[in-house]
């Protein structure tokens, strides 16, 4: 990887205004390196550190206060002095080694600032900005103090004060869930009594909602908030005070202990973000998340090589067959596995991913004690899986490794090693983790912070035995993909199996639109996309349940696998209902690793249009999607080399598509002679969208 550091330069102010005691310290300022993000810190007529945010000059984010409810301990934030002031610069260019684009600029201005007690116990705190030309991050800095040698924070009171009644997209903040819907209201209609996740036990603060959560300002200006570099700590999620436009940090707590964090100290705790746009897609091509994470400590990730998989995963949530061997249904046979991966060699998907294939599937979902149950090295008597292996690498497909772990945490831990262990032996470079239902031990919750250590275990152990991790069920995206590029992707989204069996119906046809300027923000995302099929109603039974409809068309469909980014991208139907579609040429085409990544178009929860550059190659792929109105869409090429001239392929709705009625009308057609002046005007149906490949002419 490679790191140039072109500036560091350190202004240090002493002491300036330790004398200044009593009566609100006026606001010192960090500029972003543009000049355009501006952070002002102050301190309250309480002696309260708080921050405010302008951009273009106009406040975006209103005097906000900062501090902790700490328990033994008196609450942290009022009655403090500034001790210093440290003010410095920071320039680099680093290399992703999969993802979105290859090089990624990280140019920030940073102010440390210095704050201690005035009265007993003096306790001494540092609260540290970042401020980048595409948003910003703070964090809290606990240097080593005697007399704190460990510190038990029962929440974090961090403000967002907003400053209008802002359209806001937001997920309700279930401890243990992260696949909920989306919902498009005012910050003051946030309300998400009894919206839970499908799934899950778990508990939801009434009006807090899960990040990123994103707002437009009455002024056009885009906003998230989020976090990043979640180590060791708990999920932060957004109380909601609808009244004064006012969001406070609520940390996900542990019900065991009656706390949300402990920790010894020194410590610093994640970095509190705000991504600040005036386009929308400029939130997409942000790459503030990731660059407030720490450098990689992976130093060779070649042995992981983006791809597209199939699995026998979506029969089972259509009901043809089941994870369980008992029952006389089980998916997970060598034999399937086989004519899986000649189909996947024949069309030149990388890998499959076999879900069923180990013991302990008679006893996991809905059963209270799931410790010891699950077997991650003994396959089912009918999954011979080192002749599985053999075969897929005779024909070039890797297998994916499938460790549900039904949230028995303890078990996991336990037996990974091996596990680990024996996927080194076999060569399987990738596992796709699984903890439905809630988490063992009882009392913690997906998304605290013994799970947050836990997720990271699973990590380290990845890098050390190099296998890269996908997780379900997982905690939030925060970037760590920078220091840990083995954590490849993660579900942790309402995806596609919601389509198929929610109780509530499927994904709104809103759901994607919205997702590209939420949940994506965070990081790569396991949709598993590639639903053919889309009236599952009359199909089958799904875990016993009515099957929903896919709310979105084929067209839709296709697009995603250039709206979403991910290094490992599913086609998650059968090959029975594949067929002879066109629309499997797209797929066979598309890239899964980028050079880089434009957001071309779009409006959060409306529709969004993505341009992609394959790594390595001249090829760009574009897709487009749209909620419920259909809209037409003008791609303007500026993105292409001068003087080249392209062919383009385009994978559309047919003039009769709609996502209720007609899913699966669709067309494809062909445009040439093109260049970085064209334009091609895409007409997108209800609930539609349309992908296209752009290929050099003469290739
Ligand atoms: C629940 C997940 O939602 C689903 O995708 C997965 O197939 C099963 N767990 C088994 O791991
Ligand atoms: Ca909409």
């Amino acid at each position: 990887m490679r790191h140039i550091k072109l500036l560091l330069l350190t202004l240090l102010v002493c002491g300036f205004w330790s004398c200044n005691q009593g009566g609100a310290v006026p606001p010192t300022s960090l500029t972003s390196p543009n000049e355009q993000i501006k952070i002002d810190f102050l301190l309250t007529e309480e002696g309260q550190p708080a921050y405010a945010v302008s951009f273009k000059g106009k406040t975006v984010v209103d005097t906000s206060t900062l501090g902790f409810d700490l328990r033994d301990m008196p609450a942290l934030g009022k009655g403090m002095e500034i001790q210093t002031v440290d003010v410095s610069q920071f320039s680099e260019t680093w290399e992703m080694p999969w993802g979105e684009q290859r090089e990624v600029i990280n140019n920030y201005k940073q102010m440390t600032v210095s704050l201690k007690e005035t009265a007993a116990p003096n306790r001494m705190l540092n609260i540290i900005f970042k401020a980048y030309d595409d948003g910003i991050g703070f964090r809290y800095d606990f240097p080593a103090q005697a007399g704190l040698d460990t510190l038990i924070i029962m929440d974090e009171l961090t403000q967002f004060q907003m400053t209008g009644d802002h359209r806001t997209w937001w997920h309700p903040a279930d401890w243990d869930c992260y696949e909920l819907q989306y919902y498009d209201t005012k910050i003051s209609e946030i309300d998400t009594t009894g919206k839970k996740g499908d799934n899950t036990a778990g508990f939801t603060p009434e009006h807090a909602v899960n990040t990123p959560f994103t707002m437009k300002t009455s002024d056009g200006v885009y906003l998230s908030i989020h976090e990043a570099n979640l180590t060791d700590y708990a999920g932060m999620t957004a109380k909601v005070d609808t009244a004064n436009l006012l969001f406070t940090s609520d940390l996900v707590a542990s019900r065991r202990y009656g706390w949300s964090v402990k920790r010894a100290v020194p410590f610093q705790t994640p970095w509190r973000t705000i991504q600040i746009a005036d386009r929308a897609g400029d939130l997409i091509e942000s790459n503030l998340i990731v660059n407030l994470n720490e450098p990689s400590v992976i130093e060779d990730m070649s042995w992981f090589e983006p791809t597209k998989y199939m699995g026998i995963w979506w029969e089972m949530h259509l009901g043809l067959n089941t994870w369980k061997y008992e029952g006389g249904q089980h998916g997970a046979t060598t034999e399937r596995a086989k004519t899986l991966i000649d189909y996947c060699a024949e069309k030149g998907f990388g890998a499959i991913l076999v879900e069923g294939w180990n013991t302990g599937w008679e006893r996991w979902i809905g059963f209270p004690d799931r410790e010891g149950v699950f077997d991650f090295v003994t396959p089912y008597p009918d999954y011979d899986l080192k002749e599985v292996v053999r075969y897929g690498k005779e024909k070039g497909v890797g297998i994916i490794m499938h460790h549900e772990t039904s949230a028995a945490t303890q078990t996991y831990d336990k037996m990974r090693d091996s596990a680990f262990r024996m996927m080194q032996e076999l060569g399987i470079r990738s596992v796709k983790t699984g903890y439905v239902g809630p988490i063992q031990p009882e009392g913690e919750y997906h998304h605290g912070q013994y799970m947050v250590n836990h997720y990271r275990r699973v990590l380290k152990d990845g890098a050390k035995y190099q296998v890269a991790i996908n997780a379900h069920e997982p905690i939030k995206a925060t970037g760590i993909r920078r220091t840990y590029p083995n954590a490849i992707a993660r579900e942790g989204v309402r995806g596609q199996e919601f389509n198929a069996w929610a109780n509530d119906g499927g994904n709104k046809t809103s759901h994607l639109p919205t997702v590209a300027f939420t949940r994506l923000l965070g990081g790569p995302l396991d949709y598993t996309p590639g639903a053919f099929l889309r009236k599952l109603e009359d199909f089958g039974k799904g875990h016993g349940r009515k099957l929903n409809d896919l709310n979105t068309t084929i067209g839709h469909e296709i697009a995603l696998y250039v709206v979403i980014n991910s290094p490992i991208q599913m086609i998650c139907d059968l090959p029975e209902h594949i067929g002879n579609h066109p629309f499997l040429e797209f797929i066979q085409d598309v890239g899964v690793n980028w050079e880089t990544t434009k957001a071309l178009d779009g409006e959060p929860g409306d529709y969004v249009v993505i341009a992609r550059n394959e790594r390595g190659t001249d090829k760009w792929f574009v897709g487009a999607i749209t909620d419920e109105t259909g809209r037409d869409v003008e791609v303007k090429l500026d993105f292409l080399e001068p003087g080249k001239t392209y062919n383009a392929k385009i994978y559309g709705d047919g003039d009769n598509a709609h996502y209720e009625t007609n899913p699966d009308d669709y067309e494809v057609s062909l445009q040439g002679d093109l260049t970085n002046e064209s334009t091609i005007k895409l007409t997108l149906a209800p609930g539609g969208g349309a992908a296209i490949s752009l290929l050099p002419a003469g290739e």
